[in-house]
């Protein structure tokens, strides 16, 4: 039994697949990288698997249980999260406000948490503060709790969208081009943060197209091109599978000879 699998995954936007009999796994604690061109289906494989959108065909399974149904809010609590690709934070909150509310919303469906009154500093005692204290530390982002989110530099706001998945305590979390927008001093900071949560044995699916990043962070990279499955295999496998290189890497990854 995986950990965690997607099996035969298909979705269909008109007449194009966007995600085409995709199966893949997921060990504890392992980073595997999600990489293709544009519009190769990445960000849909990740809305299919905490069914943002429906999928037409396939399956998504945590330690052998079958989500693939399961509302997104209740895939959170099987202990998978995910962020997104374009910054989502609220934008007029301030950072500790941002990762308390992200947390019940994320918890809870997006309305629930506006029903009652929401106050950080009256419930400053209470444990999901101090737990986002604690995740906005792990990011870097500590002593940014008390800024507007939206003076934030753009690498910033993607420290806190990482510490608002984290406050929900994943096992699995889902990141979506979680460094662009980064320069590279804050990407290699991001990887260091990643690896930091391999070892607490938290798994990680990452997309990303900087591929210093990929093939440093992943163990494990699957490739997508038109929504279907081309490669699997270890960063040295995949830079030098020519069916990659030539759908995606081009040559500054080419296989010499
Ligand atoms: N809601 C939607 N309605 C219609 N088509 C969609 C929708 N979402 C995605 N698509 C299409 O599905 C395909 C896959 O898109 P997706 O966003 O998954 O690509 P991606 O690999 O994440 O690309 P990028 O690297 O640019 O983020 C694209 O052709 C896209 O236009
Ligand atoms: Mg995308």
């Amino acid at each position: 039994m995986s950990f965690f699998e997607v099996k035969r995954l298909r979705k269909r936007f008109g007449g194009l697949y966007a995600v085409d009999d995709l199966s893949f796994s997921v060990n504890p604690g392992e980073v595997v990288g999600l990489i293709g061109p544009n519009g190769s289906g990445k960000t849909t494989t990740i809305n299919l698997i905490t069914n943002t959108i429906r999928p037409d065909g396939g399956e998504v399974l945590s330690k052998g249980e079958n989500i693939t149904r399961l509302k997104t809010h209740l895939i959170v609590k099987k202990g998978i999260t995910r962020t997104y690709q374009l910054s989502t934070l609220f934008m007029d909150m301030t950072v500790l406000e941002n990762v308390v509310l992200g947390f019940h919303v994320q918890r809870r469906g997006l309305w629930k948490p506006f029903r009652g009154r929401f106050s950080h500093t009256k419930e400053s005692k209470k444990p999901f503060v101090r737990k986002a204290m604690e995740m906005l530390e792990f990011v870097g982002a500590g002593e940014l709790r008390n800024e507007v989110a939206k003076n934030l530099p753009h690498g910033n706001q993607r420290c806190v969208a990482l510490a608002v998945a984290l406050a929900s305590n994943p096992q699995l979390i889902l990141l979506d081009e979680p460094m662009s927008g980064m320069n590279e001093k804050e990407r290699d900071a991001m990887v260091q943060r990643l690896l930091e949560l391999k070892r607490k044995g938290i798994a990680i699916l990452l997309i990303e197209h900087d591929m210093r990043v990929v093939m440093g962070a992943c163990e494990r990279i699957v490739v997508l091109n038109f929504g279907k499955k081309i490669a699997e295999g270890s960063p040295k496998e995949i830079q030098s599978n020519r069916e990659v290189v030539r759908a995606y890497l081009g040559e500054a990854y080419a296989p010499k000879g």
